[in-house]
C-alpha cells in the first residue's frame, strides 16, 4: 500500500504481525461520538476539556485505531489539523474508510514514535487513549514526543490504572505480555504497559514533560462488565516557545 501518510518501508518487529487485525472488525462502522471519553468503557470522566482549545492548533493522535475520537476532535473541536497515526495496518485502513472525508484529518499508518521523531516541534497537541502509549516503550515514545511537541505543546493520555484481571500495575517501567488474536485467528500475546501513576510521573519528567495533572477515573463496569479504573495524564512539554 502506498500514498501519502505511509511508511512504505515498515519495518516494526514488536507490532508483526498485525495484532490488531481482528481489532474492533466487527464493528457497525463509523460512529457519531457526542463527546470525548479517555476512560476504559468511554462514558464517564472529564471531556475534550484536557486538550485545551484547539483552534488553529495541530494535533496528533497515537495509536488511534479506527480513528472514532480523531474524527471528533477533527470535526467538533475545530483543531486546524488532526493526524491519526496507527501501525496497525487493518486499523489505519478502517479509519480511512470511515473518515476520510473529514476536513483536517490525516491519516498515517506509521510507528508514532517513528513518526513523532521525523517531526520536530510540529505539534500543538498530542494524545493518546488507550494507545500508543500503552503498546509501545514510554521511553522510546515519550522522548519522541517531545520532539515533536513545540515547548509548552500538551500531552494527554489515558491508559489502565491496573490490569484488567485486577492484578496491581508495575512499580517500574516494564510491559507484560497479554493475550490478542493473531491474523489467522490463532491465539497470541503482545506487550502492554500497565503501570503505576508514580511511574508515569516518573518517565514524564525524565523525558522532558511536566506533569500539569493526574486523576484516576473508576467505573463500577456496566452490566456484566468488569469494574475498570483508568488513569489521565496530562503534561506540558519542558521549554518555551521561542520569539
Ligand atoms: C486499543 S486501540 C485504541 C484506539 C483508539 N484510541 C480507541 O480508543 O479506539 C490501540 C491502537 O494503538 C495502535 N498502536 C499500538 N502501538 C502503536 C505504535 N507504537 N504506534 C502507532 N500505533 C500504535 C494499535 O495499532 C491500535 O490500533
Amino acid at each position: 500500500m502506498g500514498g501519502p501518510g505511509c511508511r512504505c518501508d515498515l519495518n516494526f518487529p514488536d507490532h508483526w504481525p498485525d495484532r490488531w487485525q481482528h481489532y474492533g472488525a466487527s464493528s457497525r462502522g463509523r460512529r457519531s461520538l457526542s463527546r470525548l471519553h479517555w476512560d476504559w468503557y468511554q462514558r464517564i470522566g472529564p471531556g475534550a476539556e484536557l486538550l485545551g482549545g484547539l483552534a488553529g492548533r495541530t494535533v496528533a493522535e497515537l495509536g488511534a485505531g479506527a480513528s472514532h475520537q480523531a474524527a471528533y476532535v477533527a470535526a467538533e473541536l475545530k483543531a486546524a489539523r488532526v493526524i491519526a497515526i496507527d501501525s496497525s495496518v487493518a486499523q489505519h485502513s478502517r479509519s480511512r474508510g470511515f473518515y476520510e472525508a473529514v476536513p483536517g484529518l490525516d491519516f498515517v499508518h506509521d510507528d508514532a514514535a517513528m513518526y513523532l521523531q521525523d517531526h520536530p516541534s510540529s505539534l500543538d497537541v498530542a494524545y493518546s487513549i488507550f494507545g500508543a502509549l500503552d503498546f509501545s516503550d514510554p521511553q522510546t515514545l515519550l522522548p519522541a514526543a517531545a520532539v515533536a511537541l513545540r515547548p509548552g505543546g500538551t500531552l494527554v493520555f489515558s491508559t489502565l490504572a491496573h490490569y484488567r484481571t485486577g492484578a496491581p500495575p508495575e512499580m517500574e517501567c516494564r510491559p507484560a505480555d497479554i493475550p490478542t488474536r493473531m491474523p489467522d485467528g490463532s491465539p497470541g500475546t503482545m506487550q502492554r504497559w500497565v503501570l503505576e501513576s508514580t511511574v508515569w510521573t516518573k518517565l514524564l519528567d525524565a523525558h522532558g514533560f511536566d506533569l500539569v495533572d493526574s486523576d484516576t477515573v473508576h467505573d463500577p463496569g456496566p452490566d456484566g462488565g468488569a469494574p475498570v479504573a483508568t488513569s489521565l495524564f496530562r503534561a506540558r512539554r519542558r521549554g518555551r516557545y521561542a520569539l
